[in-house]
């Protein structure tokens, strides 16, 4: 028995029972094999031929040359057994046979689709999150996927960053929770297992505070603000085992995160001890030459080594310079040796050198090509990233008896709208995914009429289909107006200076509203827009991101009420670009305003009201919840005690409902200022109509830490208030004080 066991620890000290050599002793005895071009060769990732996500400068017979010579240790954007086959084989014919990674970028689905990032967020789910990851790690591994290139876990409070809809939105809590629960469902029962894909934490860092919301714009903020808000989802995925970084395009405090040995060496892999490897984002290492900030090629790969850039996404410069730099003595050799030892380790724990075909496997992908299971969870992911902004007269949920309905907007018929902009394209995407007229018709009653008009196109100032939409409006009893951005008018290089609807779809709006039918107001986004006319005079209001393949069937789902939405923002909503960027966790200044429209002497604007136009954490229901009973289990508190919050939330509408309870604290008095806000909890919770439910909640010293001006991250005694409430703007608070 001991023997057995013996064995068994043996391996369970991730000791590999074959051959009796961990991973490191293997990593090693390959490394003294290897040449210098060799071990440099691991460092380099070129893009696939087929379809670049970036600006592309590939020659295929070139690349296809360097992989024989063992010259390239990953590729992105070649997927599918038989493609990754065919690549990996090349890589066996190289002295040392060493395999290729595989990576893509599997941001919000795969074969199946699930809504963007933005509008996941806004279900506030984290297991509905995770199982979406779940689901497509397993899709992209049946694929011959090895890698994905997410979470994306950027922080976000500028909606006029396009790749806002990639993200969680404006909050280091909820976005660093949806980071870990994406990395959990991607890399699921561990690196190695057939249906894990290694997941990476990006963009390494602070992408998301772009001046001006501009894409690959500089970053300029306090270490004190860039540790706050910015990097604690980083932090958090690094100690959750996130298999790999990615940098970003973006210069921090004047040096490209490319170079940038404090977040990438001081932090990762000093303090955090991070033993992954850091990919850069595409092209980003030569792109410090734009930046000003490398001379040259040679100059660009030395700092981009020494800041701790392991791997070198499509900029070709490692492969042509670093040999050299080597050799010349500017870099160490022992920076490449832990560079590419952390690539190899990667590779050893997928299983790749066992056997370097074990992800290509046709059986396993025919398995995972539209999964029906898949596809149901989908629907329903979708329908709980749904966010009810407005309901008047409670016009939803309508009823499928309904005598004439007409759907008019340019998104009607849209298929491959739906996907959103970080999606896979697939041949078949127009079958397969289902689009808002298909959903709606799917569930109207047989004896109703569904009409269609376009009305416009998505973003043109052609209002010739005016006519024929309001004609089509006339005959109906009730509108659904489908409106918004373009699917691919957020996501990278996205930018945008105005974020209304485009083209000419609110004159269109404001047409149809003339013709007095009710109306329902779809918006179909990847991040807050703008649409102050339509949210002040139309009754109902949907945001319905771009929800995936079962898009249309979501969306049905809750416009007749066989899902009562529970969707909360996870972003503000500017009244104006001009408010930009408005986040519900600002400081409260020396003259704070008293209320939405006081401009006496204070923060505010002189010709815009104060709040934004939907606040953070904002949705409604087809029900109503009504919180009561806010308890404390004490009001002065010392030192790590614990403080327990309960609240009982009452569902005293007519449905059965899903509710966001949100917890925040606010520390009032501190050694920097503090928000005014900071989400510290959420619970989502379903109670039947008429039924009620206690939640509790619980604050240990650890929640009120923050960083001071030296860095230092610890928290202080004093006076807090404590909130809960269904929104940012709607809490009922207590007030404590805790001394340390
Ligand atoms: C892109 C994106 C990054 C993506 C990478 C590979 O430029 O910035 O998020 O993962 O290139 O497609």
């Amino acid at each position: 028995m001991k023997r057995v066991y013996f064995l068994l620890a043996f391996s369970t000290l991730g000791m590999s029972t074959y051959g009796q050599k961990t991973i490191d002793q293997k990593v090693a005895e390959l490394l003294a094999k290897m040449t210098l071009e060799e071990k440099v060769g691991q460092m380099v990732q070129y893009s696939g031929f087929e379809y670049a996500t970036g600006p592309q400068q590939s020659n295929s017979a070139a690349v296809l040359e360097e992989i024989k010579k063992g010259k390239v240790g990953s590729m992105l954007n070649v997927a599918g057994s038989e493609e990754t086959r065919a690549f990996q084989k090349l890589a066996m014919q190289s002295r040392l046979k060493i395999p290729l990674l595989f990576g893509q970028d599997v941001i919000h689905g795969y074969r199946t689709t699930f809504p963007v990032n933005l509008g996941q967020a806004a279900s506030w789910d984290l297991g509905m999150i995770e199982k979406s990851e779940r689901i497509a790690a397993t899709e992209a591994a049946a694929y011959g996927i090895h890698w994905t290139f997410a979470p994306m876990v950027d922080i976000a409070r500028d909606p006029r960053w396009g790749r806002v809809m990639e993200g969680s939105g404006e909050d280091t809590y909820l976005g660093t929770k949806i980071g870990l629960a994406r990395i959990k469902g991607f890399q699921g029962r561990g690196l190695g297992s057939l249906d894990a894909v290694m997941a990476c934490a990006k963009h390494f860092a602070a992408y998301g505070a772009a001046v001006g919301g501009r894409d690959y714009n500089s970053v300029d903020m306090s270490l004190r603000q860039l540790n706050e808000t910015y990097l604690p989802p980083f932090k958090a995925a690094a100690e959750a085992g996130v298999a790999t970084f990615m940098n970003s395009f973006n210069d921090i405090n004047g040096i490209p995160a490319t170079a940038n040995q404090y977040i990438q060496r001081d932090l990762l892999k000093g303090k955090w001890n991070y033993k992954g490897f850091v990919v850069s984002d595409w092209g980003s290492i030569g792109e410090m030459i734009p930046h000003g900030y490398a001379r040259d090629a040679n100059e660009a790969a030395e700092k981009a080594i020494q800041g701790g850039s392991d791997m070198d996404m499509e900029s070709r410069v490692y492969m042509a310079q670093l040999p050299k730099l080597v050799k010349e003595g500017k870099v160490d050799a022992k920076l490449v040796d832990d560079a590419t030892g952390r690539i190899l380790t990667r590779k050893f724990e997928m299983g790749l050198f066992d056997d370097p075909y074990r992800f290509s496997n046709e059986k396993r992908q025919k398995e995972q090509t539209d999964n029906r299971e898949n596809r149901k969870f989908g629907r329903e992911f979708g329908s709980k990233s749904i966010v009810l902004l407005k309901n008047q007269g409670n016009i939803l949920p309508l009823s499928k008896t309904v005598k004439t309905v007409a759907l008019i907007g340019p998104f009607a018929k849209e298929t491959v709208a739906n996907h959103g902009f970080w999606s896979i394209a697939f041949k078949d995407d127009n079958q397969r995914i289902v689009s808002q007229f298909d959903g709606i018709k799917n569930q109207l009653d047989k004896n109703s009429t569904l009409m269609y008009a376009k009305g416009c196109n998505v973003d043109d100032q052609d209002k010739s289909q005016f006519s024929e939409a309001v004609e089509t409006a006339k005959k109906a009893d009730v509108v659904i107006m489908t409106l918004g951005e373009g699917h691919a008018m957020s996501g990278e290089a996205k930018s945008r200076s105005n974020i209304g609807f485009t083209g000419v779809q609110e004159d269109l709006l404001k047409e149809i509203a003339k013709t007095g039918k009710p109306i329902i107001l779809m918006v179909n986004a990847g991040r807050p827009l703008i649409f102050n006319w339509a949210s002040d005079n139309i009754p109902a209001i949907m945001y319905t991101w771009w929800l995936g393949t079962e898009a249309g069937n979501s969306i049905a789902d809750v416009l007749f009420g066989t899902v009562n939405p529970g969707g909360k923002l996870p972003m503000s909503f500017p009244r104006t670009e001009g408010q930009i960027p408005v986040y519900y966790n600002h400081f409260n200044t020396g003259r704070p305003a008293k209320n939405n429209t006081d401009r006496n002497y204070v923060s505010a604007y002189i010709d815009l009201d104060n709040d934004p136009k939907y606040p953070f954490g904002y949705g409604l229901s087809y029900t109503d919840f009504k919180y009561s009973d806010m308890i404390l289990s004490s009001v002065n508190l010392t030192g790590n005690q614990t403080l327990n919050i309960s609240v009982t939330v009452s569902n005293t509408g007519k449905y059965d409902g899903e509710e966001v309870v949100q917890l925040y604290i606010r520390d009032l008095f501190g050694k920097v200022v503090r928000p005014v806000k900071e989400l510290k909890g959420f619970q989502k919770i379903f109670i039947k109509k008429g039924e009620s439910k206690k939640v509790d909640f619980k604050l240990t010293p650890e929640e009120l830490k923050f960083f001071d001006e030296d860095l230092n991250f610890d928290w202080e005694s004093g006076e807090f208030d404590i909130m809960i409430g269904t929104h940012s703007q709607n809490v009922q608070t207590k007030r404590i004080n805790w001394v340390k």
